[in-house]
């Protein structure tokens, strides 16, 4: 079947009353955009002859995604994220603000308002039987290598079974989650556990849609990160460990090179012991460079809905 409608004078005058180009109110961008998005789903069904039961399993897919909460979850494993950082890393290139250390995106499971303390946090609650325990290190500089004292490291990252708290309602309050003040030589410490990569619910929306591409719908073991200190862009980012199945294949596009860190373990008892350690641990650093900037919007993070976030902070 070949059937061409697109150019008829008909479905070009429905096209205009659908994004409101006859009426003398509404939003001229939100117009332009939705004039322009159904014009090209208008036109993908043309170009594919989709059929109605095609069009109406799409409608009912999008309807269940928004009802088991999913659509922030298939963004990025259509890399949509991937792209809004691309395109920010352009725009910071042409600004000059490039430079220091990569973002990557920030996916959906931050929870905001972590407990907050100076230099050092114990991430953990010591439930997780069998976790390994994991030191994670590292300096907030300048880009000419200067200590940014009183930054705000925000850390985050999933259990041994890939699950974050607060979406995992098995998991306490704020489990894995920290916020950690640079202390006077930039430095931040943390003791917590090693993650397991992140997998999307199997049942689930996206794992569907991913199914039928063809692709598994996995992450690499990875710690989150958003980093903030007033005069510097904020940064967002998060560090994938070598040696994962995933790391280089990871479903949500995160992984950037420069954000492959090794894990290694430690088996000395004297280097445990600086760390007030019993046993063997694994030890991640993590040094961050952020860029300056008197920009006041880029020293934040950018708006979007997170849990418990009232306003941005
Ligand atoms: C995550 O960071 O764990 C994540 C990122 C994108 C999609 C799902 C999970
Ligand atoms: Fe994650």
């Amino acid at each position: 079947m070949s059937i061409k409608t697109m150019q008829s004078v008909e479905v070009q005058n429905l096209l205009q009353k659908v994004a409101g180009f006859n009426n003398g109110s509404g939003d001229e961008r939100v117009k332009t955009i939705v004039h322009r998005v159904m014009q090209d789903i208008f036109q993908i069904i043309e170009d594919f002859d989709i059929t109605p039961d095609e069009f109406w399993q799409a409608v009912y897919y999008i309807n269940e995604l928004g009802g088991n909460g999913e659509a922030a979850l298939l963004a990025p494993g259509l890399g949509m994220d991937k792209y809004l950082d691309i395109r920010l890393d352009a725009a910071d290139e042409q600004a000059g603000l490039d430079g220091g250390t990569p973002r990557t995106i920030e996916g959906p499971l931050y929870v905001a308002g972590a407990p907050k303390t100076e230099g050092f946090a114990r991430m953990d609650d010591g439930t997780e039987e069998g976790a390994e325990t994991m030191i994670l290190t590292g300096r907030v500089t300048d880009e000419e290598g200067q200590p940014l004292v009183n930054a705000v490291v925000d850390v985050w990252h999933a259990n041994t079974k890939g699950a974050y708290s607060y979406f995992d309602q098995s998991q306490s309050e704020y489990n894995l989650r920290r916020r950690i003040v640079t202390d006077e030589n930039g430095r931040y410490t943390a003791r917590s556990i090693i993650p397991a990569g992140y997998g999307c619910p199997p049942e689930g929306s996206t794992q569907q849609l991913l199914n039928l591409l063809g692709r598994h719908g996995n992450r690499p073991a990875h710690i989150h990160f958003f980093i903030a200190k007033t005069g510097y862009k904020h940064l967002t980012t998060q560090i994938n460990l070598a040696g994962d199945k995933y790391t280089y294949d990871d479903f949500a596009f995160a992984t950037r090179e420069e954000l492959v860190v090794d894990a290694v373990r430690v088996e000395d008892e004297v280097h445990a012991n600086a760390f007030g350690v019993e046993g063997p641990f694994t030890r991640v650093e993590f040094n961050i460079q952020l860029v300056a900037t008197n920009k006041p919007e880029l020293q934040n993070r950018h708006e979007r809905k997170r849990a418990l976030e009232t306003a941005v902070v």
